[in-house]
């Protein structure tokens, strides 16, 4: 695709540019903070999986960037991701992999002690197309996020992370349910229609009394009915049905838009600095991929 097809068939993309946004991610925390006002007096903040940064980008500017010199010494923002990304005033960062439990760890010696008040986790692995497995992939992020949340929200605290809407999605909003007074999902404008990404915002963080904070992706294989029936007072209804908000914004993301004559391209705000597919690049140089596996391995970053 030439560069002017892609500025024409993604409002989005074209718009993050122009603004001045690393991703056209951005718009999707900015239409979450024009529906739900999540950074609303937040000055601590944790953003997992946040390169190549444009949700942290947003964080800055809502929670930095506004404040005086002495204000912005209250301010902490953590972006975690397993790939580097270049700096962002206001903004540590912290290369890490949030599966990992040295990650919450390390995140909760950043706040010295405070807790956070606010967690957001774009967080996707690969896609590779087999739908059952992508669903569950991204849902088993999504708990890792989550179980870093629970590790490092204040009680009234919110949550956002991506999720994929599919049958199975259930289990991981009973998880979230489990947690917060006020779950839902939402659909930012800046989604495809037709895509089945959405995000599950979680408003109102307690902690279940006794709950001690664990890997949640592994408690939820041997506990999830015992916790249920506990909670709940009765067998575990395998549907869980959320409020579903979307955000009705001026642009399509599925629409095309005319560039008018006088448009002038330009580049991206930052190109990621590694993404995982460079890697892969680098040793297809001197092997056939047809013939040999490629593994890529993160673990050892
Ligand atoms: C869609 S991108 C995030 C975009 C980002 N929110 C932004 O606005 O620029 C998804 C990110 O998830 C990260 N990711 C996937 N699995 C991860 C893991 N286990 N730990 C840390 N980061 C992970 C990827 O490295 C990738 O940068």
């Amino acid at each position: 695709m030439g560069k002017t097809a892609k500025d024409k068939r993604d409002i989005f993309y074209r718009l993050a540019k122009e603004q001045g946004w690393r991703a056209r991610s951005a718009f999707k925390l900015l239409q979450a903070e024009e529906t739900f006002h999540l950074m609303e007096g937040v000055t601590r903040a944790v953003d997992l999986c946040a390169a190549p940064g444009s949700w942290s980008q947003v964080l800055a500017k809502h929670m930095y960037e506004p404040k005086t010199e002495e204000e912005r010494k209250n301010v902490k923002i953590i972006a975690v991701d397993m790939q580097g990304m270049a700096p962002i005033d206001g903004v540590t960062q912290l290369r890490a992999d949030i599966t990992k439990e040295s990650t919450a760890q390390t995140i909760i010696d950043f706040f010295g002690g405070q807790k956070a008040q606010l967690v957001v986790s774009d967080g996707a692995p690969d896609v590779t197309g087999q739908h059952e497995f992508d669903v569950y992939m991204q849902a088993q992020l999504l708990l890792s996020a989550l179980s870093i949340a629970t590790h490092i929200l204040e009680e009234g605290g919110s949550f956002m992370g991506k999720v994929y809407r599919a049958d199975n999605t259930s289990s991981v909003y009973l998880q979230l349910q489990r947690f917060f007074k006020d779950v839902c999902v939402f659909k930012p404008s800046a989604c495809r229609n037709s895509s089945i990404e959405a995000f599950v915002v979680a408003r109102q963080f307690t902690m279940p009394t006794d709950y001690v904070p664990c890997n949640l992706t592994t408690e939820w294989h041997t506990q999830t009915n015992e916790w249920i029936r506990d909670i709940r007072g009765v067998e575990p209804d395998p549907v869980v049905h959320l409020p579903f908000v979307a955000h009705n914004g001026i642009y399509d993301a599925d629409m095309t838009y005319d560039l008018g004559d006088d448009y002038n391209q330009i580049d991206a705000v930052q190109q990621p600095l590694t993404a995982a597919y460079q890697d892969v690049l680098e040793k297809t140089k001197t092997m056939s991929i047809k013939y040999d596996a490629v593994t890529v391995r993160h673990d050892d970053e």
